[in-house]
């Protein structure tokens, strides 16, 4: 059989935050990134639009031959997944398989929480998509779930301005609106993938106490998991431990800033979609 690696897509750079930790679970596997810089941000995009560019995306990975392809971008998961898993992959796509970020952080999320009051920091598509509430209402009905956009967030990361002081106001204001909804809020999810780049700017924030929760080994472990729960998506998938990475923008500045949010330095690929 001809084994092919898994896809990671996420509008920009932020994915490469999931696809570190599950290189650090699975380092076997060969994976292909693909992140649309081009056309990132997409967290104030509609939905039609926000499909769209995904669906280009997840054929394009599904050309290079990838049995899977992981949306590590919650706005993607949010707007575009539900659509490509009802309407695209059956009939035309039938043995690939497409899954998102925030299926298995809703699974785990309520765990977390004491008072049983979440708060959720993500796109302003993603919060107005409201599927985090829906789909934690299915795990964890009881849960009190507060969202917050914040739209000026990944902005700033995509542009590396998130370490400067004029990021600290909009990291500020966001958490204070969101711990002003309610004072039992004692865990507090970064529902996008770009967030855990601001990780210590938003402990600076934040009130003591509260557990602050990143995807990356959330989606990780979720990953696992499904591959050995399907064998035959898993035994389609290469085993080489060869990473590969494109962008829809200059490699360039891919390279130059796809360090900070990986990990380690990438030597990326230009691609037009
Ligand atoms: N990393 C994407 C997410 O998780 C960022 C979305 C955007 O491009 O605005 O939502």
């Amino acid at each position: 059989m001809d084994k092919k690696p898994i896809g990671v897509f996420d509008s920009g750079y932020g994915g490469l935050t999931v696809l570190k930790e599950i290189i650090g679970l699975l380092p076997e596997y060969d994976f292909i990134y693909l992140g649309d810089n081009a056309r990132s941000p997409y967290g104030n995009r509609s939905f039609d639009t926000v499909y769209a560019y995904t669906r280009e995306s997840v054929e394009w990975f599904f050309r290079q031959g990838c049995p899977l392809v992981i949306l590590a971008c919650n706005t993607a998961s949010a707007k575009a997944l539900r659509t490509i898993q009802q309407k695209d992959l059956p009939g035309h796509y039938d043995e690939k398989r497409v899954l998102g970020v925030i299926r298995p952080t809703t699974e785990v999320v309520g765990k977390y929480s004491k008072t049983g009051e979440v708060g959720i920091l993500a796109t302003l598509g993603t919060v107005q998509s409201n599927t985090y509430p829906i789909e934690i209402a299915k795990f964890f009905p009881e849960l009190k779930v507060y969202q917050e956009a914040c739209p000026m967030w990944v902005p700033l990361v995509e542009n590396n301005e998130y370490q400067s002081p004029g990021a600290d106001y909009f990291i500020k204001q966001h958490i204070d609106r969101l711990m002003a909804r309610s004072p039992d809020i004692d865990t507090i999810l970064l529902g996008c993938t770009h967030y855990p780049l601001l990780i210590n700017k938003i402990k600076q924030f934040l009130p003591t106490g509260i557990t602050l929760l990143s995807q990356g080994e959330i989606v990780a472990h979720g990953l696992q998991d499904y591959l050995s729960r399907h064998p035959e998506i898993d035994e389609k998938c290469s085993r080489n431990g060869h990473y590969s990475f494109f962008t829809t923008d200059s490699s360039e500045d891919f390279d130059a800033h796809a360090a900070s949010f990986f990990g380690k330095a990438v030597k990326s690929g230009h691609l037009s979609l």
